[in-house]
């Protein structure tokens, strides 16, 4: 069985200040729930926010991590800065990293060996636009993101895929339940096709664009979506906590 995971994406929001309070709201809500909570929080939230989960289930993840170990890279995180603090998981190839900051599948497989050499558990980010998807693309596009973005993987047990069509993000069109399962059906007969049905069988594929309160416990019923990556509802506690507790 599949463990769900259920993991907030924070992106540029929340000042420390402003992210302790969240959490301290947060933690009584999910106390007692069943899936993995995960909240992806800025760089420079974590160091409080690994204080303030303390003695919750609440496991803490950064939003990208840098392809080299150390060096030139100006404005760029290690994996071992981000490990020292205590992150777990690693937010890797969002849609808004590929859309603004020139993100490609190349370096998403370079972010995603950086990651798993340092023992982070990437949530790779794959997805199609709109345009990709009116033109009959989605397939095409996914299976070269998976396939360019995962490639050379070997042990996927710490990995964990992110399906989340761009035009779903941030703009309240959720994709139909159905239709995201099929997709991420599609997604997993592709794993199974390229790395077999073992690792098929245990890859943790989670749905993410505009899940909320109202939708979570539809989308978390079908076979093939084992979670979600939340942004937008992810900022307020309640509403955070009501997508985790989907089952009630
Ligand atoms: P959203 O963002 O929930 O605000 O649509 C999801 C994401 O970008 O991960």
């Amino acid at each position: 069985m599949r463990k769900p995971i259920i993991a907030g994406n924070w992106k540029m929001n929340k000042t420390a200040a402003e992210a302790v309070a969240l959490i301290n709201e947060l933690k009584p809500f999910v106390a007692k729930s069943k899936p993995e909570v995960v909240i992806c929080v800025p760089y420079t939230d974590l160091w409080v926010a690994k204080e303030a989960i303390k003695g919750s289930k609440i496991k803490l993840g950064a939003e990208n991590v840098a392809w080299a170990d150390s060096g030139a890279f100006t404005g760029e995180i290690s994996a071992a800065m981000l490990k020292e603090i205590g992150v777990e998981y690693v937010i890797i190839g969002h849609s808004e990293r590929r859309q603004y900051f020139g993100e490609t599948d190349a370096t998403v497989n370079m972010r995603l060996q950086q990651a798993l050499k340092n023992d982070l558990k990437p949530i790779v980010c794959v997805g199609e636009t709109l345009e990709e998807r009116e033109k009959n693309k989605t397939k095409k596009v996914l299976k070269k993101q998976i396939l360019e973005g995962l490639k050379d993987v070997s042990d996927f047990t710490n990995i964990v895929i992110a399906y989340e069509p761009v035009w779903a993000i941030g703009t309240g069109k959720t994709a139909t339940a159905e239709d995201a399962n099929k997709t991420i059906g599609f997604i997993r007969s592709l794993v199974k096709k390229t790395w077999g049905s073992e690792v098929a069988k245990s890859l943790r594929i989670q749905y993410g664009g505009s899940m909320k309160p109202s939708n979570a416990k539809e989308l978390m019923a079908m076979r093939h979506i084992d979670g979600g990556l939340i942004g937008g509802a992810a900022l307020k506690a309640e509403d955070f906590a009501s997508i985790v507790n989907y089952k009630g």
